[in-house]
């Protein structure tokens, strides 16, 4: 399957990026950047990092938008630190490409129409921009995984709002409102699938992608309490694109807040018929076990 990921690492985003590059299910055509959980030039720069762990290089990195349709991004430093990893993983010799994520997610629809999914990790804003500049996106990609959300559960900035839609709801409305046929994982499903220090085995082993993941995963411990559950959010985004039997869903018309008001980048589901395959539940043992699989 081909995929682009458009992506803001990101703790949870490097655990997915380790998932999506071992799977021999996904070709990986390139990534595109949003700031979102740290600003852009972090964000991109940890991309780089991330692939270089990896071992690769070759894939590329284009760097989207900077800022959302409406203010400013607000970055997530308290939840994935200073520099949005948790650890200082080496400064990546490669380079960014110099054309547009937003451009690059256009071009790739294009050059493989009905054969590329577009896995979406971060705030809609790159996304958003595309489908506004070449509306004919929605019938030249596959489907859109998007991580984001909470339609039927609790926010995790407000109490209506998950991050990726609260950092730029007005995209998020121009996504779900463009009839493309989209697979949502919302906090609905990724908290109930979280990682505790009890789940031994994903502190260990010597690959690069265990290696990368448990780092990560110390770090995060280590800064939030010894006793917090770590979401998988953006890696079960990744676990629905290969295995979304893993998942049970339903489908819905998803209308987004994008007043000022305390309900900005609510997700509310109109259940029975629309574009949007809303995750409501996980198998969350098989999942978990699926992914840990695939850090090596
Ligand atoms: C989402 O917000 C970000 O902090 C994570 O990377 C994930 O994409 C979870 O709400
Ligand atoms: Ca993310």
């Amino acid at each position: 399957m081909k995929v682009v990921i458009d992506t803001d690492p990101g703790t949870d985003d490097a655990i997915a990026l380790v998932v999506a590059l071992n799977s021999p299910r996904l070709d990986i055509l390139g990534l595109t950047t949003v700031g979102g959980n740290a600003r852009l030039s972090q964000t991109t720069r940890n991309a780089l990092r991330i692939l270089e762990f990896m071992g690769r290089p070759e894939v590329p990195v284009y760097p989207g938008s900077s800022r959302p349709f409406k203010g400013r991004f607000e970055y997530a430093y308290g939840f994935h630190g200073p520099g949005g990893l948790t650890v200082r993983l080496p400064l990546p010799k490669t380079k960014a490409q110099t054309g547009s994520g937003v451009d690059f997610i256009i071009e790739a629809a294009r050059a493989n129409r009905g054969d590329l999914t577009l896995i979406a990790l971060g705030p809609l804003t790159n996304v958003a921009k595309a489908l506004k500049r070449e509306p004919l996106i929605v019938e030249w990609l596959n489907e859109i995984v998007v991580m984001g959300g909470a339609v039927d559960v609790p926010g995790n900035v407000t109490p209506h709002a998950e991050f990726n839609i609260f950092d730029d709801p007005e995209a998020a409305r121009t996504v779900f409102g463009s009839g493309a046929s989209i697979r949502l994982i919302g906090l609905d499903v990724c908290r109930k699938a979280g990682v505790t220090r009890a789940d031994e085995d994903w502190f260990r082993g010597d690959s690069q992608g265990e290696r990368l993941v448990s780092r990560i995963l110390k770090g995060w411990l280590k800064m939030r309490g010894r006793d917090e559950a770590y979401s998988l959010c953006d890696p079960l985004a990744v676990a629905a694109a290969i295995r979304p039997e893993l998942f049970t869903f339903a489908r819905a018309n998803v209308s987004v807040e994008t007043d000022d008001s305390s309900r900005r980048g609510k997700t509310s589901a109109g259940y029975g018929m629309g574009n949007v395959m809303v995750a409501t539940d996980v198998r969350a043992g098989e999942a978990k076990a699926f992914l840990r699989s695939m850090f090596t």
